[in-house]
């Protein structure tokens, strides 16, 4: 099977979990959007969604689902998203797309954050992906050198900024034995904004697309 084909099977299986009449939190990339496409046929079923990038807004506009700020709602009852990369643990590395802030935000106030990914996410040691880092841009050149410090190789994302105004540097090198340390390490550094390890706020669910279907896994 394509790689596609198993994003929008992991896609039309994340349906099953949206609570009808309560708001939705939808994430960024490409996962994420043919879960977006999946919701036409159900989006009589959702009063609003809160987005977690200003791409995945329109996407939803589009189709007719209307986008609320995250400071109108008082709670979100599950968090769809896709991921980089995932551990047995549901520790992830988020960000390919640049959305990292807005994603860890919404997920952070979800209360089930349903990860969507296709088999080839699945890693037994987060870190071949580089881990991107936000960062305020004055603060660049300082974060890169910390970065460089712990064992990182950064790269700033050439011609990218966040929908914060942001810049992000894509963290090579880095095997992230113990996630939740590292995230909160890199928390630490004045002028990081997010950094797209999302360990101390996991995924409750994985649903993970193989060629043999798709396999739901529960976190522990
Ligand atoms: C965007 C993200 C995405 O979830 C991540 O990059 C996965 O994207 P895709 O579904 O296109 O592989 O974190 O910031």
């Amino acid at each position: 099977m394509q790689q596609d084909q198993l994003k929008r099977a992991v896609a039309e299986a994340a349906l099953a979990y949206v609570e009808k009449g309560e708001i939705l939190g939808v994430g960024t990339g490409s996962t994420a959007n043919f879960f977006i496409d999946a919701l036409a046929s159900i989006k009589h079923h959702i009063p609003a969604a809160v987005a977690s990038s200003k791409a995945t807004a329109e996407r939803l506009q589009r189709l007719g689902i209307e986008v609320v700020d995250l400071n109108a709602v008082d709670s979100i009852s599950v968090y769809v998203d896709g991921a980089d990369e995932i551990n047995a643990q549901l520790h992830m590395i988020k960000g390919g797309g640049g959305a990292l802030t807005r994603e860890k935000i919404v997920a952070a106030v979800a209360k089930k954050f349903i990860c969507i990914a296709d088999a080839s996410k699945q890693v037994d040691v987060l870190g071949k992906f580089p881990l991107p880092i936000e960062v305020i841009p004055m603060a660049s050149a300082y974060i890169a050198r910390e970065l460089v410090k712990l064992g990182g190789k950064p790269i700033l994302r050439q011609g990218f900024m966040t929908d914060n105004g942001n810049v992000i540097l894509d963290t090579h090198g880095l095997s992230i034995v113990h996630p939740t340390e590292l995230e909160s390490i890199l928390n630490q550094l004045t002028g990081v904004v997010t950094n797209g390890l999302f360990a101390l706020r996991p995924a409750n669910v994985l649903l993970v697309g193989t060629k043999e279907g798709v396999k739901t896994v529960v976190a522990s």
